[in-house]
């Protein structure tokens, strides 16, 4: 399978080679600020706009490790075919409540919603498992040959408490595959996910469990409720809620009471109907397989309630701190959710959804180095004649598909000589005022420090051979 991840390796640092001793300039000593800290202190009396609560810009130094992301999940998807879809941000509030469920934490304290001008209840939307759904629907996608296979990214909104790795605004990456309830493909999305998250340098274990049908969990949902019935002065004001409304429920409490409780729960899994817990153990012979390691969680039912036989939830090998609370992504299947949509009766799906700031703040937490993209020409200009003439060499080496950056913004040739250093470039050129009038370009070899003059009108070719040069003798290119 080609891959055009590069391998997490250690950035290697350039030793600095320009001749004086530089002092680092003040712009580029500044490290970039954490969004959930307050920007510069204003003069007394002068407002800031600020963020929202749970809401974070996302700065360009971060986004280097986006765009690994993004592209190892584009790599996997083309491998394993599911197509990119996107869904609008707003939908209608009874989507969510008729899918994800009304007891839910998500639709009863967490929904972003409001009436829209034409009266309409719209939500911005909390997941997009749902939104795949309606799509499936609304475009007739069951006449197209099945399974048919999504992946979508962006942005969800929910109510939640912030905390680190929890926002109110987070991204997520989603496979979902409608049309095929062969354990195989449950199975082929744990893999695939477990192997994108190992290509950029995440170990991960999967938890996994059955919930069984509908049918086969109602006894269960009895047992349940008898069992947290009498633990009930042990049990939050939410829970007894739960108890007489969704007892599934109860099984997602986060507070260390209910979590306490929850550990002699009966378990789902001597309570599966015969098919389920063969498509389960299906499942788990294909991780056998693949080498996926996994854990059985037999309380772990997620906190939405479209969900049937299969659940799952990712989380990282060696979690510390605060983060280790959260799941790297979570999914299942969910066979029922078309046909409760208005969509063919017994249309089966299943899917998962992978939290992406969670995946960012953990490859930062264990360190994981990103190879930056590789510049191999830098241009530094000095003075304003260099700076016109400049603009248009750029250019040039633009079109011609070497990779170049510039600084025009800076006067120094000093900085402009160590953001090339910075970047690891090969060769740095030189347009200063004698230049421009001699019709010439200084081209400085960055690892040996020599320079040379060369004739102006014919530095996209000289370049173009000594980058080849260049190249052939640094394997690391
Ligand atoms: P979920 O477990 O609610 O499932 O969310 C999936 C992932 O999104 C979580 O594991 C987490 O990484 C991330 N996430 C959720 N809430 C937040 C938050 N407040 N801040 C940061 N990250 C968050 C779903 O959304 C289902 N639609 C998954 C699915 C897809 N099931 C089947 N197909």
């Amino acid at each position: 399978m080609p891959n055009k991840i590069k391998a997490p390796v250690k950035k290697i640092e350039k030793p600095i080679k320009v001749e004086e001793k530089i002092e680092e300039p003040e712009e580029l000593k500044k490290k970039s600020s954490d969004p959930e800290q307050p920007v510069v202190p204003l003069p007394k009396g002068r407002k800031t706009p600020e963020l929202l609560r749970g809401f974070r810009d996302i700065l360009p130094d971060e986004q280097i490790y986006w765009e690994i992301l993004r592209e190892a999940t584009k790599s996997m998807a083309e491998t394993y075919s599911f197509d990119r879809i996107d869904f609008p941000i707003l939908e209608k509030e009874e989507l969510f409540i008729r899918t994800v469920g009304k007891q839910t934490d998500i639709v009863e304290k967490e929904i972003y919603g409001f009436e829209d001008k034409g009266g309409d209840k719209v939500v911005m939307r909390p997941e997009m498992t749902a939104s795949a759904a309606r799509a499936y629907i609304n475009h007739g996608m069951l006449n197209l040959p099945q399974p048919v296979k999504f992946f979508y990214e962006g942005p969800n909104f929910r109510y939640d408490r912030p905390q680190a790795g929890r926002y109110r605004q987070f991204y997520q990456i989603g496979f979902e595959a409608f049309g095929s309830s062969e354990p195989i493909i449950d199975a082929q999305i744990i893999v695939m996910v477990y192997n994108l998250l190992k290509t950029i340098g995440l170990e991960t274990n999967i938890r996994m469990n059955s919930i069984g049908t509908q049918d086969s969990r109602q006894a269960y949902k009895t047992e349940l409720a008898s069992y947290y019935r009498t633990k009930k002065n042990q049990i939050c004001e939410d829970c007894k809620r739960r108890l007489l409304k969704n007892p599934m429920r109860l099984l997602d409490c986060k507070v260390e009471g209910c979590v306490a409780v929850k550990a002699d729960a009966p378990q789902i899994l001597d309570w599966l109907d015969e098919e389920s817990k063969n498509h389960f153990m299906r499942i788990l012979e294909f991780l056998d397989e693949a080498g996926v390691p996994y854990t059985l969680d037999p309380h772990l039912v997620r906190g939405l309630d479209y969900y049937n036989r299969t659940v799952f939830e990712i989380w990282t090998v060696n979690d510390e701190g605060e983060r280790a609370q959260n799941a790297i992504g979570g999914g299942g299947r969910y066979d029922g959710l078309v046909e409760l949509l208005g969509g063919r009766e017994g249309t089966p799906g299943c899917g998962v959804a992978l939290g992406m700031e969670r995946i960012v703040l953990a490859l930062k937490e264990l360190k994981v180095q990103p190879t930056a993209k590789k510049v191999d020409v830098f241009f530094a200009q000095l003075g304003d004649s260099a700076r016109r003439v400049g603009l248009k060499v750029f250019e040039d080496f633009r079109q011609s598909g070497i990779s170049v950056r510039e600084a025009f913004g800076k006067g120094s040739l000093k900085t402009q000589l160590e953001l090339a250093n910075k970047l690891g470039v090969l060769f740095t050129l030189i347009l200063g005022q004698k230049e421009v009038l001699d019709g010439t370009i200084i081209v400085r070899d960055m690892e040996s420090g020599a320079q040379e003059i060369v004739d102006a009108s014919k530095i996209i070719q000289i370049m173009k051979k000594k980058l080849e040069i260049a190249k052939g003798l640094d394997t690391k290119r």
